[in-house]
């Protein structure tokens, strides 16, 4: 048996524990996007560095917690804090909690993500749901999983964002009279921002928002063959001819601005799956 499905195993069994096999959404939160835990009847709260083989959360921004509970009649499990490869963990790290949620039980996923805009129609706190991405990142979680175990060895990602959440989500937002564009999301393995020239080059090449996260749970969920769904909120306006400094508390402020309406979102479309 490969090393990391013992470790999945013994994470699921401890979390039966504690009835998290029952959830049937996952959620994880993005930087600064944390209140939609506010919406959830918690049951159970367990700090990552209590449950077997979870990587640790380094990131002051976020809390580190597996929350278990409900919104409306919907048992869902909630990452509030993920974990990012500029941290230092390896792919395989990261990817880890969505590979357990899944063996728990999980039929979808939604993720969220701050980002940087690069499109000029969006603006700081715009929410963009992810219709498609560019990996620009290094390593890649699936690398020497070679069992099926792990889920199919080459995935397809002909269509790596789920169109029927997609569709729901939009259909959510319109009810709500929330604004929620399309784009693609290009991830990079930071912790630095991107230059004028970066950006310009990202732009060139296809993407809407810059972020560094999201895809490598992306990439594993399709070879899971669980439909998932993504939405950045815009936190910094990336113009190459007109860039302005920004730290990482901005961004954090700004994420913290469209929260509530990121949240009212997920709630809506939790409660119409
Ligand atoms: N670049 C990369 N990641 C980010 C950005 C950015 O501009 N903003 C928020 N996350």
């Amino acid at each position: 048996m490969h090393k990391l499905e013992a470790q999945i195993n013994t994470a699921v069994n401890y979390l039966r524990g504690f009835n998290y096999h029952q959830a049937r959404v996952g959620i994880v939160l993005g930087t600064g996007l944390g209140q939609l835990t506010h919406h959830i009847q918690i049951e159970k709260s367990i700090p990552y560095n209590e449950i077997p083989h979870f990587p640790l959360s380094t990131v002051e921004s976020h809390k580190g917690q597996l929350i278990y509970g409900k919104i409306g009649d919907t048992p869902v499990i909630a990452m509030q804090g993920r974990f990012h490869y500029y941290e230092g963990y390896t792919m395989q790290e990261i990817t880890f909690p969505v590979r357990v949620m899944k063996a728990l039980g999980i039929q979808q996923l939604l993720l969220s993500n701050a980002a940087g805009g690069m499109n000029p129609a969006f603006k700081k706190g715009d929410m963009v749901l992810l219709d498609d991405h560019i990996n620009l990142q290094p390593e890649n979680p699936l690398r020497g999983l070679n069992s099926s175990f792990f889920g199919t060895r080459f995935p397809d990602m002909s269509q790596p964002y789920d169109k029927h959440l997609g569709n729901l989500l939009q259909t959510s937002a319109a009810e709500k009279g929330l604004t929620l564009h399309t784009g693609v999301y290009v991830s990079v393995m930071g912790p630095n921002l991107e230059t004028r020239a970066e950006y310009r080059f990202l732009r060139l090449i296809g993407a809407d928002m810059v972020g560094m996260s999201t895809v490598p749970e992306v990439i594993v969920a399709n070879q899971l063959q669980l439909p998932c769904a993504a939405i950045s909120v815009i936190t910094d306006e990336c113009d190459p001819d007109n860039l302005k400094a920004v730290s990482l508390e901005e961004i954090i402020a700004v994420a913290g601005t469209a929260d509530k309406k990121l949240s009212e979102l997920f709630v809506s479309v939790i409660k119409n799956l």
